[in-house]
């Protein structure tokens, strides 16, 4: 028995980490090197030059932490499996060790009445195969659906909500176009042919998962709402929509990419590419979609003597740009405004008509303000509630969404961020690896069931 999507018109809730986020023991068990490992060691790729060689040691600590879990009350525990613990060379040779970990981690939320929510990629691509091209070789995909293989073997008989990748459009376009993420390649329209492969190894690993679960298969997206500033800046907004959302749903709704993409990414049209039946493979894929929402896009033309906004180089075929920012914003800089959640929720369910789910949301906050030695995360609650308000919103509206999982049980690693932002509802010491809920994790396990009433 698993339990997978919550049934029409159910609603329930999570919180989420990610392997490379949380575990360290990156040399540990035979796990291989992945993508984030080579990246980190460059100098000046992340923040505070951290890595996640400890991270919050969540692999050796998985048990308080899943007990940590529980203490919330909430129904998911959503995780990333990291493909090089089980596949060191990203295929081939299995690591039983990596295997037997994830095993026993499944076995641990099911004794807790936790339901797994595995993803199978978040970001931690091994390095032996970015070592031949990552994901701008074909070669890459097909690995990908062996690795699918080989964990819905082991695990499909207990996860029952899988997701394949995590924001591929983060891998695709901050990987290869911008560089700012691991593999740190700054080559444009490269962001393109990474998104096609990213999308295959997704047909191809459902197909393989398929084999071996009852459960429900989807895709984690960090689709946004884009807000042009001006009528000018209409045409901006259309390509930054195509690259950021259409990539990926138009090939699970319609098995193509449509004109708006191919206006900003002709390489898509490329046959050699893009071949007789990869996206056939992908449409009608998924029994569910996750969202993660943080913020709205807001693109404007640049003013006359305006530096257009580097973040650009991410959506290789579109014009420079600038951003706005509107007040307020958290710790990272990202504009707070819940109705971007409520509306991504309502456009995705008419464009796509699939069941949903809020698989991250939640804010970086300084969390400045300790008393007895507890975080006292307003800021954190106050964005919570209004977030949660507006999927309660969505709902109403129509949107068929059947959960919402908070963005993130810990303290962690934030990727380019390294540990200078802190997302967690529970503070993690970086000397100790101390555990301390905050105010926000209080908040979240005393309106749980108040929440789910609402929904
Ligand atoms: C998206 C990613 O999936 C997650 O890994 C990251 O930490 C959060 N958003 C916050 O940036």
């Amino acid at each position: 028995m698993t339990t997978g999507l919550p049934a029409a018109g159910g609603f329930a809730l999570g919180a989420a980490t990610a392997a490379y986020q949380i575990e360290g023991a990156t040399t540990e068990d035979g796990r291989g090197a992945s993508i984030w490992d080579t990246f980190t060691a460059r100098p000046g790729a992340v923040r505070d030059g951290s890595d996640g060689s400890t991270a919050c040691d969540s692999y050796h600590r998985s048990e308080e932490d899943l007990d940590l879990v529980r203490g919330l009350g909430v129904e998911f525990y959503r995780f990333s499996i990291a493909w090089p613990r089980v596949l060191p060379e990203g295929r081939g040779r299995v690591e039983g060790r990596g295997l037997d970990y994830y095993d026993r981690l499944v076995d641990a939320m099911l004794e807790r009445g936790l339901a797994p929510s595995a993803t199978l990629f978040h970001w931690d691509l091994p390095q032996a195969l970015e070592d031949e091209g990552g994901w701008l070789v074909r070669s890459t995909p097909e690995a990908f659906a062996e690795y699918a293989d080989v964990v819905g073997e082991r695990l499909g008989d207990r996860v029952g909500l899988w997701a394949t990748h995590n924001e591929p459009w983060c891998a695709a376009y901050l990987g290869y176009a911008a560089g700012v993420h691991a593999p740190g390649r700054r080559e444009g329209a490269a962001g393109h042919r990474a998104a096609h492969h990213l999308n295959l190894a997704h047909g191809l690993a459902v197909e393989r998962l398929r084999t071996h679960t009852s459960g429900d298969v989807g895709v984690v997206l960090n689709l946004a709402p884009i807000r042009p500033e001006r009528d000018e800046a209409r045409e901006l907004a259309a390509g930054i929509d195509a690259i950021r959302n259409a990539v990926w749903l138009d090939p699970l709704v319609d098995g193509e990419y449509g004109e708006a993409l191919l206006r900003v990414a002709p390489e898509l049209a490329d046959p050699e590419l893009v071949r007789d039946g990869d996206l056939a493979k992908v449409r009608g894929s998924v029994d569910w979609i996750g969202v993660n929402y943080y913020t709205p896009v807001r693109p404007d033309v640049p003013g006359p003597d305006g530096v257009p906004h580097p973040e650009g180089g991410a959506y290789p075929g579109v014009a420079p740009f600038d951003l706005v920012v509107r007040e307020p914003v958290t710790d990272i800089g990202w504009e707070i405004d819940a109705t971007g959640l409520t509306e991504v929720l309502t456009d995705t369910h008419r464009g796509t008509g699939v069941p949903l789910v809020v698989t991250e949301n939640g804010a970086a906050m300084a969390d400045d303000r300790v008393e007895d030695g507890v975080v006292v995360d307003e800021d954190r609650i106050d964005y919570l509630r209004d977030h949660t308000a507006a999927v309660v919103q969505a709902r109403r509206e129509g949107a068929d969404v059947r959960g919402y999982f908070v963005w993130t049980l810990l303290d962690n690693f934030e990727w380019a961020e390294g540990y200078t932002k802190t997302f967690g509802l529970v503070h993690v010491d970086p000397d100790d690896q101390t555990r301390t809920p905050k105010a926000s994790y209080r908040w979240l396990a005393a309106e749980a069931a108040g929440l789910r009433e609402a929904a």
